[in-house]
């Protein structure tokens, strides 16, 4: 089989161009982009990189949950292909990197292969999973989670958003509903380039994180229901307020992760009053609980801790509380095969390097339960993501696609 020198690389300035290029579809008056999964930004971004796709040679197929699949056919089409590839949907006030460098980066490989007439013994396939931020429409990484047989087709695509609209009609509305069963399109591996979203790498001034593992996740619904009534009137030992129940319950999440730490993180990111009015006790509040750990023995003793805080904050303030978990991803443990040739590609090419754990939920990990899968990370600024002031350089962005793709070389093979 033929080497490909590690001196090959990517384009750095066209893939910058193509991230603020895609940047502008809905961009933020503060620097950031608010896309969320299957609005009319995620159909502009997906309407862009279906063109840029089929200008670089790609045949794009759309599966029926909207995934969209670019293949790069290989001189042994008998070999699955090496799926490459990330999301372009973003949170509510997310930045442009988060999923949208994987994606392009995937992109950018493909380009620089056709320009160097490297072609590959199996085939390539870059992907844009659909929904992995999960802010609208729950669960996160939904798409690609059916594809790894978590979830039915129809399950996901019953599922609603906060207006109603459920993941199918949301489909329909932009037009990505596509005729391809969900995961007929088998993939060989799958490598997945994304910021850290986190601190390490910049930290310790390291180039490229080789992902090891991901965190588990466990993502709640909660209700408490109180009793409304008037603000004025209703001395402070007769209330039964479900937002001061709340509040305890809030900073009882926030101390079980401190008391599980330091593997465990905890966040309540969602707190909705029913019917909020100034003076009217809080009758009834909605709220989210988000738990991660690395440790499937930690996420269920945290899991045990909420649920007894729930029993005792309802028990003493006189309100009904429900805790339901909505979504549990176990920890991920990364191929070492694939985690081998990240690592060798980054020392390949001359980048520093080291082996780190995914705090963030991705859509490799759902891959990585059905085909050997790998991730990259590049740093990026402060460690801030899910923010419109995440940042990352250009250099790290290119040191990133030239790892995914000297990984993608030597997993799909040159053909000689
Ligand atoms: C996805 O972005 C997650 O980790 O929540
Ligand atoms: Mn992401
Ligand atoms: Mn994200």
């Amino acid at each position: 089989m033929t080497k490909v020198a590690s001196n090959l690389q990517i384009d750095s300035v066209r893939l910058w161009d193509t991230i603020h290029e895609t940047a502008k579809f809905g961009a933020t008056p503060k620097g950031g982009v608010r896309r969320l999964t299957l609005g009319p930004e995620d159909k502009q971004v997906r309407d862009w990189f279906r063109k840029a796709c089929e200008a670089t040679g790609l045949e794009v197929h759309v599966d029926a949950l909207g995934t969209m699949f670019g293949l790069r056919k290989g001189r042994d089409m008998s070999k699955a292909p090496v799926g490459l590839g990330s999301h372009l949907d973003t949170q509510p006030t997310g930045g442009k990197f988060d999923g949208v460098l994987g994606t392009l980066a995937a992109l950018e490989v493909v380009r620089t292969l056709n320009e160097a007439g490297i072609e590959t013994e199996a085939p390539i396939c870059i992907v844009n999973w659909t929904n992995e931020e999960g802010s609208r429409f729950a669960p996160a990484t939904m798409a690609s989670a059916a594809y790894a047989g978590d979830y039915t087709t129809d399950y996901i695509l019953s599922r609603k958003d906060a207006a109603g609209v459920s993941v199918g009609e949301a489909l329909d509305g932009i037009g990505y509903r596509g005729t391809e069963p969900v995961a007929q399109r088998k993939l060989g591996a799958f490598v997945e380039l994304h910021i850290e979203q986190g601190p390490l790498l910049e930290a310790e001034n390291k180039t490229i994180g080789v992902v090891d593992r991901g965190q588990g996740i466990t993502w709640y619904d909660g209700t408490i229901t109180g009793f409304e009534s008037h603000a004025g009137t209703t001395p402070m030992p007769l209330r039964r307020d479900a937002l001061t129940a709340l509040s305890e319950f809030v900073l009882a999440v926030e101390r079980t992760a401190k008391a599980h730490g330091p593997n465990a993180v905890s966040t309540v990111g969602e707190a909705v009053i029913a019917a909020p009015s100034r003076n009217v006790i809080p009758g009834e509040v909605a709220f989210t609980v988000d738990v991660r750990s690395p440790d499937t023995e930690t996420l269920a003793a945290i899991d045990k801790d909420l649920q007894a805080a729930a029993v005792e904050i309802a028990a003493r303030r006189k309100v009904a509380m429900t805790l339901t978990a909505i979504w549990q991803k176990p920890p991920t443990i990364f191929n070492a095969t694939l985690v081998d040739a990240v690592e060798h590609a980054a020392e390949a090419i001359g980048y520093s390097h080291r082996r780190i754990t995914s705090g963030a939920g991705h859509d490799a990990c759902n891959l990585a339960n059905v085909v050997p899968a790998a991730m990259i990370f590049v740093p990026c600024k402060d460690g801030i993501s899910h923010n419109e002031l995440e940042d990352a350089t250009q250099a790290d962005c290119t040191a990133g696609a030239n790892v995914l793709m000297h990984t993608v070389l030597a997993l799909a093979g040159v053909a000689s």
